[in-house]
């Protein structure tokens, strides 16, 4: 019988790699960036109308083709032309994104541990911290890069239901009781009103261009798209089950869980007097400073919260490289060790390029195009290589696959005006959306 989800397992699969730093770090410092409350909304807008649309579009072609992405796209096409294998680029989105992802997650492990010792007590000290950690202690990135990669390579070992599925069952309602325990504390302090206030009341003034499109990319990121996660997991999903249905489970889900990371984090900033602003260092530099003017309850927070991190991030990570797994093993016959040993040496080497790269040794010889090797590898994984899939995977379903068997897979679970709102924004309104995205990635808009 072929490793398979069951619908749950795969609702709580995909969910848990939607479900990552992106919603509990980089969602809450873009809301910050851009004031709150009128990006919340248009972020909503966004994975509602164009996230949800393509996470359904990869959906639909996984679970028809039963299969890798190469062999799904072939499959789904009109013409079942071969020339479709191209799609099979994806794969190397999500390896690339696990080399530097899996350093990050590092990062955060290493910051479990250092949270029972002491805190820094002010943001020159944790900024210094971590200056250090990423510049010079390159002895502890390669521990923790190391022990991250190992876990994601000894879980995919083992296969769809015994390690991912298990593996989320597990973590998963971890991450839940996680959340819920520190959402209540943040219930408890005075801020958490302002901090609703602050997510939920919308200021039109902060919105621009850049908002609008940085929700936008926020939307494809945090649901795993255009790296044929969704679409290799959907492959593995019951061929009866209600992909519609499983969709926007999942998408809620995300959503939730983001909204509830960033009511959290910011009543903690609120409460600590720090701007909601924070940028990228919120994480690594806001937070351990608030933690630490709060004593040991502060302690066990920072421990639970950089735990609830590395969980939500392990269930990312193991997704990001099961798309070349399944490639490999249907399409070179490899086993799933063989598949994995490879793929596995292969993110973990990168990942040492990229942490190498922000060192003050190698830094200079690992820079290329004036970008160090993690941010090109940030840059063509996230700016490049998704938005492209992206593109590919709305043209493909909008022009060159059947629409009666379309709509017949979707009518099965839906009506057929769901159907034909879909179809109207997989065709016209996304690939424009992603282009105009795209265009302004590469700087050329
Ligand atoms: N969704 C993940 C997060 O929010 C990150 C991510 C982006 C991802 N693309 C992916 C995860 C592809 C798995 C596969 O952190």
């Amino acid at each position: 019988m072929k490793n398979r989800f069951s619908r749950i397992g795969f609702i709580l699969a995909a969910a848990g790699s939607a479900v990552g730093l992106g919603n509990i770090w980089k969602f809450p410092y873009i809301t910050g960036e851009y004031g709150g409350g009128a990006f919340v909304l248009v972020y909503l807008l966004a994975i509602m109308f164009i996230g949800l649309t393509v996470f359904l579009a990869e959906a639909v072609i996984g679970q028809n083709a039963q299969a890798n992405v190469a062999t799904s796209f072939i499959e789904t096409s009109k013409s079942k032309n071969e020339n479709w294998k191209i799609a099979g680029f994806m794969i190397a989105t999500g390896l690339i994104l696990l080399s530097f992802y899996s350093v990050v997650l590092g990062w955060i492990l290493s910051y479990v541990f250092s949270s029972f010792g002491t805190l820094p007590a002010d943001a020159k000290t944790a900024g210094a911290a971590f200056d250090t950690l990423i510049t010079k202690d390159l002895a502890t990135q390669l521990l923790y890069h190391t022990l991250i990669a190992g876990t994601v390579i000894f879980i995919v070992l083992k296969g769809i239901k015994d390690g991912i599925e298990k593996i989320n069952l597990i973590l998963m309602p971890f991450l839940g009781i996680i959340l819920i325990g520190l959402l209540m504390y943040a219930i408890s302090l005075d801020s958490f009103s302002k901090a609703v206030s602050f997510m939920f009341v919308a200021d039109w003034s902060k919105i621009n261009s850049d908002a609008l499109l940085a929700a936008l990319g926020q939307a494809f990121f945090t649901l795993s798209l255009g790296v044929g996660t969704i679409l290799t997991y959907s492959a593995s999903l019951p061929k009866e089950a209600n992909f519609v249905k499983s969709s926007i489970m999942v998408a809620l889900v995300d959503t939730g869980i983001a909204l509830i990371a960033g009511l959290i984090i910011f009543s903690f900033l609120f409460e600590a007097g720090a701007p909601s602003a924070a940028g990228p260092g919120l994480v690594f530099i806001s937070l351990p400073v608030i933690f630490s003017g709060w004593g040991l309850l502060g302690k066990i927070i920072a421990i639970s919260f950089f735990v609830a991190l590395v969980f939500a991030g392990i269930t990312s990570a193991v997704s990001m490289i099961e798309p070349s797994l399944m490639f490999f093993i249907e399409r070179f016959k490899m086993t799933r060790k063989k598949a994995t040993l490879l793929c596995g040496s292969v993110f973990y080497l990168l990942g040492i390029v990229a942490l190498l790269s922000m060192s003050t040794t190698y830094g200079s010889s690992l820079t290329f195009f004036g970008k160090n090797a993690f941010d090109l590898m940030d840059f063509a994984s996230s700016s490049v290589m998704m938005p492209t899939a992206a593109i590919v995977i709305c043209l493909f379903l909008g022009y060159f696959v059947d629409k009666t068997m379309l709509q017949e897979k979707f009518t099965k679970h839906t009506s057929v005006l769901f159907f034909n709102v879909w179809y109207f924004l997989i065709r016209y309104v996304v690939p424009i959306a992603i282009t105009i995205l795209f265009l302004n990635q590469l700087g050329l808009i």
